[in-house]
């Protein structure tokens, strides 16, 4: 008899391919990020990202209910703010748009999902770095550090329950960590990006926050060239505190997932990131792929790569289709 093996007979009925389907999509493990806009009256739309806005206050707190509503595991905040400084110091400011909207998500959600806050000041800043400036006009990784203590000690006052340091600086977990004990908000905890490169695809999200930057993050952010780096990362990461690591872009990085979750004693996130996002939509929009199909086969990859969690604009969508 040939041919001897057959691997498709365990794909000949659907309920033959559930049985041994190996890797689960489930709305718990999918966090929303949401952008709120300071001064908006109306929600605004985010040209690069079709379906996705700069929320007003109002309409933010409607989608994040909506959202928990439909199962996701949690929703990561981002701010744009109306004013702009060399240090970002709206980012600090208790009455900044980012901190004003964690405060309002905690009083309508309170620990029924589980809000996180980007903690980085790249929204904040004139010039869009993630960091201060020196003299020369160098990201000063100390002098940072000192404003992301302050940011992550407004953020835990406001109610976020995961801190996300996007800002690649060395130090950023220890600093906030310790800033946090300090200020005896122990059981705030720290999502970091750890494993984060300097990617093409974060375009659209410029577009989504305003951003000012010119130039690029390449003193900061991995060369996408590196895997090792990564690892070395998510170490230094875990031994400062970290409660969570993830990885930044995720699809072009799916080794690099796979890698972290083999090494990582805490969990895995990845972000799906806006270019990534938009490709599908764009593609989408002219019939190339079809939608749903091509979002859960993207979602599905990231988890089979090793993501415990995974940050996508889909988030809430895809928890309504898997529920
Ligand atoms: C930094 C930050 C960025 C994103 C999340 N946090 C932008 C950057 O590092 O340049 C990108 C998210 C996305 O592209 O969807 N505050």
């Amino acid at each position: 008899m040939f041919p001897e093996h057959r691997p498709r007979r365990l794909r000949t009925t659907p309920a033959l391919r559930r049985l041994v389907s190996e890797t689960t999509l489930r709305p718990r493990q999918l966090i929303l990020p949401l952008f709120v806009a300071e001064g908006a009256s109306q929600p605004r739309p985010i040209a690069s990202m079709p379906g996705v806005v700069q929320h007003t206050r109002d309409t933010l707190r409607k989608a994040a209910a909506e959202a928990v509503e439909a199962g996701v595991g949690g929703l990561m905040l981002f701010g744009v703010p109306e004013t702009r400084d060399a240090v970002g110091s709206a980012a600090t400011d208790p009455d900044g748009i980012l901190n004003v909207a964690l405060r309002d998500l905690r009083a309508d959600l309170g620990d029924s999902t589980v809000l996180m806050a980007d903690t980085c000041l790249d929204e904040f800043t004139d010039h869009g770095h993630c960091g201060v400036l020196d003299a020369s006009g160098a990201v000063d990784n100390d002098a940072t550090l000192e404003r992301y203590a302050d940011m992550a000690l407004a953020q835990a006052e406001a109610g976020a329950h995961l801190l996300g340091p996007s800002g690649m600086m060395d130090g950023q977990v220890g600093v906030i960590r310790r800033a946090l004990d300090d200020a005896g908000y122990t059981d705030t905890g720290i999502l970091a990006y750890s494993a984060k490169y300097a990617s093409a695809f974060y375009g659209p999200f410029r577009e989504a926050v305003d951003s000012q930057l010119s130039g690029d993050r390449n003193t900061y952010q991995q060369d996408p060239g590196n895997a090792r780096e990564a690892l070395r990362e998510i170490e230094l990461d875990v031994a400062e505190g970290a409660d969570a690591v993830m990885v930044k872009p995720a699809l072009a990085y799916l080794d690099v997932v796979r890698a972290a979750a083999e090494a990582s004693p805490v969990p895995v996130a990845a972000y799906n990131i806006s270019g990534e996002y938009s490709m599908v939509e764009g593609a989408a929009a002219h019939g190339w792929v079809e939608r749903e199909r091509t979002i859960l086969e993207v979602l599905t990859s990231i988890r089979r790569a090793g993501a415990d969690m995974i940050l996508t604009y889909w988030a809430a969508e895809a928890a309504a289709w898997l529920d």
